[in-house]
């Protein structure tokens, strides 16, 4: 057989083992994996390694944020930093706009992505409404079309459901088959304490991180367990920052609850200290939940070695930092209460758990690409996608592994004006991402023209 293109030399990462092969793709698929192969194209690789194309399952793209707010990223420059990361796969949140429905939301959502998109997407929907339009029509609709996992918040005002509504929302997704997705801190805990530092003056970033305090991620984290429980369904508990609400969900997986887990970069690289820093700097780190601190990032890292998360996501949520538009929103510096949440890291993420993780011989090559790949493709139904087995998406990402340099904003994709790791020293870092056998990164740089597109997703095993 001829391929289209064979990548030879390189270490290849597949389920469980690393070894020298050649990979043959064809049709931008996966074709063979062997030695000996023919191809059209041939991609010299030695030295370097092969890992499933990164799949980051939570990410925020154009997301409408309030008045007068804005997200610093569109699909095309998310999912160009996307690339540029070694990411061939993005999952975006779809939020309806004041007096949208859900379904509206989407075929928005889809047109803007619609041509402009570097790697592929696969929307999760978001559920602010328990209205009969959205939980009897639109959601079971939506997950025919393959939107199958939605996210519910305990927190944020106007966006926040109460138990009662979580569990309708769990209903739905027992009945028509999808995952819900819990934001996990208990939203009258965290006004109570914001209400009290604001009467006493304490308006600075940090306070964002003080009036979020484990305690009220952790009551929040055994709460989703228990409604899961009582509904009878799976629950992914995204952005895990600490290890007691990580113990909430060890509890809850040894009394029987199906209940997954994710983390991100900035539960296991920043703490609250960042927040501190002098004037309004600290915005640039407030995201929720907020870094914690050295013991906890400690608890996050050895349930990264025990296996108790399920992915490592990003949590991609930009803004500008230097813009009334973003960080800098109106009020802003008068309370922590009116900085936009989030930090831009969809490009970030992958380099920063290679460094930290399989270079710092914490985590091995198959364990990272099941956190950054291939969990994220099981859980979520992307059936083509993360692993590097024939028959697969030649979703490549090729690594160098021993290639140091600090993370620069002046080198990153993203539409965001900072990076929250500014001078952060990594090794490892990929240098080419190929999206279906097409280059989507060469060296650090976006290559080609859009080519990625909306993927419909399996429905999960909803029953527990
Ligand atoms: O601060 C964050 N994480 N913003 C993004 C929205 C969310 O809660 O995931
Ligand atoms: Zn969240
Ligand atoms: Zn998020």
């Amino acid at each position: 057989m001829i391929h289209d293109l064979v990548i030879r030399g390189a270490r290849v990462v597949t389920p469980g083992s690393v070894s020298t092969c050649e990979i043959g793709v064809l049709g931008g698929t996966i074709a063979t994996l062997g030695t000996g192969l023919e191809g059209r194209e041939v991609i010299e690789a030695a030295g370097l390694v092969a890992l499933p194309g990164g799949i980051d399952s939570h990410v925020h793209i154009s997301q409408p944020s309030g008045p007068g707010i804005e997200m610093a990223d569109d699909f095309a420059s998310a999912t160009r930093a996307a690339a540029c990361g070694g990411n061939t796969t993005v999952m975006p949140f779809c939020l309806p706009e004041e007096g949208q429905t859900l379904r509206e939301a989407v075929a928005a959502y889809l047109a803007k992505a619609e041509g402009n998109c570097l790697t592929d997407v696969s929307f999760h929907l978001i559920v602010k409404s328990v209205d009969p339009v959205t939980l009897g029509q639109d959601l079971p609709a939506l997950i025919a079309q393959g939107m199958t996992s939605f996210k519910v918040f305990m927190t944020y005002q106007g966006m926040r459901l109460t138990d009662a509504e979580i569990l309708q929302v769990m209903a739905v997704a027992r009945e028509h088959g999808a995952l819900t997705l819990v934001h996990a801190e208990n939203e009258d805990a965290i006004e109570f304490l914001r209400d009290k530092a604001e009467r006493a003056g304490e308006i600075a970033p940090v306070h964002h991180a003080r009036t979020r305090p484990v305690p009220v991620e952790r009551e929040a984290t055994h709460r989703a367990a228990m409604l899961a429980e009582v509904a009878g369904v799976p629950v992914m508990i995204v952005h895990v920052s600490n290890g007691e609400a990580l113990d909430e969900i060890r509890r809850a997986r040894e009394r029987g609850v199906r209940v997954f887990a994710e983390t991100c970069p900035q539960y296991i690289t920043l703490t609250a200290g960042d927040l501190d820093r002098a004037g309004f700097e600290g915005a640039k780190w407030v995201c929720s939940p907020p870094p914690r601190d050295d013991a906890q990032q400690a608890a996050i890292w050895a349930g990264i070695e025990q296996g108790a998360f399920d992915v490592f996501s990003s949590d991609h949520c930009p803004f500008r930092f230097a813009d009334p538009a973003g960080k800098d929103a109106p009020g802003a510096r008068a309370s922590f209460r009116n900085i936009p949440n989030g930090i831009p890291g969809v490009e970030t993420r992958l380099p920063i758990l290679f460094s930290e993780g399989v270079v710092k011989g914490r985590i091995s090559l198959p364990t990272f690409a099941a956190l950054t790949a291939s969990n994220h493709a099981r859980i979520y139904g992307l059936e083509n996608k993360g692993v590097i087995a024939v028959g697969k998406d030649a979703d490549i990402v090729l690594w160098d592994p021993a290639l140091t340099r600090p993370i620069t904003q002046e080198r990153l994709h993203h539409g965001s004006d900072y990076t929250p790791w500014e001078g952060f020293e990594v090794t490892g870092w990929p240098v080419r991402t190929l999206l279906r056998g097409q280059t989507v990164m060469l060296d650090g740089e976006p290559a080609g023209t859009p080519t990625g597109s909306h993927v419909a997703r399996a429905k999960p095993e909803v029953t527990p």
